[in-house]
């Protein structure tokens, strides 16, 4: 699907120009993927598989789950989180040992149209009852899940106080969804989590000597990025990221998509990738299936097979890939019921159809004007699009005069936007990094979620070797009274 949050629309026609993109968008004739046709083995069928491993040699399996958004719209993230949650659990996991960040203002949020219920699929049962409230609402942050992932409870504010508390032998499983940019993932309380932030975490983890392995599996917009470049061997982790570093990452089961969702859903159900693992997970032996075939498979299904009509990414994979032959129970466990179930094998190559993770936000508000009948919600409803419109082509055009300020007509845009070779970081200095979006941020308002995707052209103000003092004269003059008051950064923070 195309991006189209450049075009600036005043309404009435902006509903009448979402429609026809939305329309363009809609295919006929995709159904769901059907994994459970595969061939059925007998628990007897052991040709030539290792022996498994005993739980004594095994040691604890741990995971972390993050849900990094909040709101309704976002719906499918805390639904991926949830369904992950029940998933592990099914496997043999136990409470104590999985730790999850969601905000929690899904289930009983008043457009839920099933109160207390919160599903991942269409025709999937709910996933929310049983989900530890371990760092909720205003709990779930950067800083604590550095220290859920230290095990250093003084480092805590708020929440259970769960933390992984692991021993060297034990593996660690983490698993992220949500929005993301260049360098950064989403999370509902500011500031995002900067990648180098993140693998400093890591490093730290690895030195304490208090995990065997681990295998991070991360959906978000440009997530390669976060590993793009400074992931090392060493560290014993494996990582796989919905998308490279340079596109975005897809919604799924989605409103006027097919599969759609039960109709009184205003708002996706889950994202491409997570559903991806998860469906994949829940269909196979996991004592016979390796994190290798895994990755194959979510890999084909969120390229969406190629349908270029139908959105899809390129799952990558960064950290020490000798960890891929491993068998996935060591990470997800075993869930008794899937023994007869094949190790692998791929489902019919059916395309679901998916939106752009940026473009769910409006799809979302749009359904909502949509069904609501209440001539006051209708008009507030409008003005929220219009100023989430406004805002976005406001963060887009200055990102535009700066690199016009800086660099002069004819190479500014040219230099924000390029790419630098795989295998080179986002951006040498991260700290400069920080410095730049506070600077963006304190004249022209808050990146927001959608403004993430603007993160490259900070990086590479820093990495062009521009002055912290330069680079301020560019946002006063470009953003010089920037809008409304609701997008300054001092409401919610500094995303840096
Ligand atoms: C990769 O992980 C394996 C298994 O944990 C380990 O033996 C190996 O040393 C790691 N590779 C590097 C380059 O550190």
């Amino acid at each position: 699907m195309a991006k189209h949050d450049s075009v600036f629309i005043k309404s009435p026609s902006l509903f009448f120009l979402i429609l026809l993109l939305f329309e363009a968008n809609h295919i006929e004739g995709a159904g769901r993927l059907n994994q459970w046709e595969s061939g059925i083995r007998l628990p007897t069928d052991k040709d030539n598989e290792p022996e498994e491993l005993d739980e004594q040699q095994v040691g604890t399996r741990w995971a972390v789950l993050v849900a990094g958004s909040s709101g309704y719209g976002n719906y499918r993230h805390q639904a991926d989180v949830c369904h992950a949650y029940q998933l592990l659990r099914k496997g043999g996991l136990k409470e104590e040992n999985i730790v999850v960040f969601m905000y929690d203002d899904i289930a009983m949020h008043e457009l839920n149209p099933r109160p207390g219920v919160i599903i991942n699929h269409p025709q999937g049962d709910d996933v929310y009852a049983g989900v530890p409230k371990d760092y909720t609402g205003e709990h779930v942050t950067a800083a604590n899940l550095y220290a859920v992932l230290l095990g250093d409870k003084d480092a805590l504010s708020g929440g259970s106080g769960k933390v992984i508390d692991s021993k060297p032998n034990d593996r660690i499983f983490m698993y992220y969804s949500d929005h993301g940019g260049p360098g950064v993932l989403g999370m509902p309380n500011m500031p995002f989590l900067y990648a180098m932030d993140f693998l400093d975490v890591l490093k730290k983890k690895h030195a304490a000597g208090t995990y065997k392995e681990m295998v991070l599996y991360v959906e978000a917009c440009e997530s390669g990025s976060i590993f793009e470049g400074i992931m090392p061997k060493y560290l014993d982790i494996y990582v796989t990221t919905a998308s490279n570093a340079q596109e975005s990452s897809w919604g799924t089961y989605c409103p006027g998509m097919e599969p759609p969702p039960p109709p009184e859903f205003i708002t996706c159900l889950g994202d491409l990738y997570s559903v991806a693992w998860m469906e994949d997970s829940e269909t196979h032996n996991l004592k016979r299936e390796t994190v290798e075939q895994q990755y194959e498979s979510v890999k084909e299904r969120t390229s969406n097979f190629n349908a270029d009509a139908f959105g899809g990414s390129h799952v990558m994979e960064y950290g020490n890939t000798s960890i891929k032959p491993e068998k996935l129970y060591l990470y997800q466990g075993f869930d008794p019921a899937t023994v007869n179930l094949p190790p692998n094998e791929l489902g019919p190559n059916t395309p679901t159809e998916a939106v752009n993770q940026r473009d769910a936000d409006i799809l979302f508000l749009w359904h909502m004007y949509k069904n609501s009948e209440d001539g006051l919600k209708k008009t507030e409803i409008l003005k929220q699009i219009t100023e989430t419109k406004r805002h976005r082509i406001h963060l887009d055009g200055s990102i535009d005069l700066i690199g016009t300020l800086l660099y002069g007509p004819a190479k500014g845009s040219a230099i924000l936007k390029s790419v630098r070779e795989t295998g080179l970081p986002l951006v040498d200095d991260w700290q400069c990094l920080k410095s730049v979006v506070r600077l963006f941020e304190t004249h022209c308002g808050s990146l927001t979620q959608y403004g993430m995707k603007h993160m490259r052209a900070f990086a590479n103000i820093c990495n062009s070797g521009v002055s912290q003092a330069l680079m301020e004269e560019a946002c006063t003059a470009a953003c010089n009274g920037h809008g409304p008051i609701q997008w300054y950064p001092s409401n919610q923070g500094y995303s840096a």
